[in-house]
């Protein structure tokens, strides 16, 4: 396991085409970082090529390029720099695409200066927790294997991201929520990849209007968005994983490795999470006729809770816009969904899923629901 490095005056690269703004970030933060800063894109990227910067302010206006497509292209090239969006044109809508595409925070100019201070060593936090993570996971195999080892590594895991968790909160008493695994475990999927993250937190949000139309109690409900949002938490075991390279079939289904459902279920066990959560890591990729992996179950034996995050996961890489994968629309969607029917997934809950999904279309999450070109 990767011990907590010692913690070195970081770097941040102020990008900004504007004189006045630029010095005044690099005034501003220069007590606290090491200052690289750039007028454009081009020179932004030809920095980012030839030194090792943490953090980016960008501005969102330059001159060769607009500052949301640099951003596509620097969290691209360098997923391990964390951005923060500074603004003179602010929107809901942008901050929302800045914040999709990958962006830590964002802030609009003229920016108080305790605002700006504070959303960059949150920024800087965010990077060292995930950069921890990033070095933690190619280094412990353990974490997915059997045995002793497994829950010796998960423990020295959490011990060492909580002591990071806590630093940067000057050692403060966390409130009860964040004493939970959430943080942690959606850490290790960022840190994994964010379009995984985001996948994740939508099928997780899929999953919580269907348990509004179920009758569920309260516990399978808080499992069902818990087992969600990790069920393809076994991904984070394979190094070189990446969302936009899952394979999807013509049913949502993605063509994974088979491994991915039981280490995910192991690691459930390991942490204490209920047997519901890792009932949905480990059977979210069986299909009601029984073709399903890993297991081969089949109708009713397949646990209801999985079978809703079957569906759900499937909708999502249907509509999902990652780099480099094309997504359809809701209504397409739909209907490919429905040609399954039966086939992969249990009729009564994807009839009840489709429903959910039309009448909820308004307010669906705008990451996760694609308008018709
Ligand atoms: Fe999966």
């Amino acid at each position: 396991m990767t011990s907590v490095q010692t913690v070195t005056q970081p770097t941040v690269l102020v990008i900004d085409d504007e004189a006045g703004p630029r010095d005044a970030l690099k005034v501003i933060l220069r007590p606290f970082f090491k200052i690289r800063s750039a007028e454009n894109a081009q020179s932004a990227l030809d920095v980012l090529r030839n030194e090792p910067i943490d953090i980016i302010t960008l501005d969102q206006r330059l001159p060769d390029r607009h500052g949301l497509d640099l951003l596509h292209e620097i969290k691209h090239e360098h997923p391990d720099v964390e951005v923060v969006i500074v603004t003179g044109y602010g929107s809901l809508k942008s901050a929302m695409e800045s914040i999709r595409q990958g962006a830590t925070g964002y802030l609009l100019k003229p920016f108080n200066v305790n605002e700006l201070i504070t959303l960059a060593q949150q920024t800087m936090d965010k990077k060292r927790r995930l950069d921890f993570l990033r070095r933690s996971l190619r280094s412990s195999r353990e974490l997915w294997g059997l045995g002793e080892e497994n829950a010796r590594s998960w423990d020295t895991l959490k011990s060492e991201y909580l002591t990071l968790y806590l630093n940067a909160r000057g050692n403060a008493v966390l409130p009860q929520e964040e004493m939970s695994l959430v943080p942690l475990l959606s850490d290790i999927l960022e840190a994994t990849d964010r379009h995984l993250l985001n996948h994740s937190s939508r099928v997780s949000f899929y999953a919580t209007l269907m348990a509004a139309r179920l009758d569920l109690t309260i516990a399978q409900q808080k499992s069902l968005a818990m087992g969600a949002f990790l069920h393809d938490i076994g991904k984070t075991s394979f190094p070189a994983y990446r969302f936009s390279e899952d394979q999807v079939l013509p049913s949502g289904e993605p063509i994974v490795c088979r491994e991915h459902c039981e280490r995910g279920a192991r690691a459930a066990t390991t942490l204490g999470l209920p047997k519901e959560v890792h009932d949905i890591i480990a059977y979210h990729h069986e299909r009601w006729n029984g073709q399903g992996y890993p297991h081969g179950v089949s109708g009713p034996d397949i646990p209801v809770l999985a079978r809703i995050v079957g569906i759900a996961q499937a909708f999502d890489h249907l509509t999902a816009d990652a780099p480099g994968r094309s997504c359809l629309s809701t209504e397409t969607a739909i209907q490919q969904i429905a040609l399954n029917s039966g086939t992969h997934f249990d009729p009564q809950l994807l009839e009840i899923f489709l429903d959910v999904v039309k009448d909820s279309a308004v307010s669906l999450p705008t990451m996760a629901v694609v308008p018709a070109a």
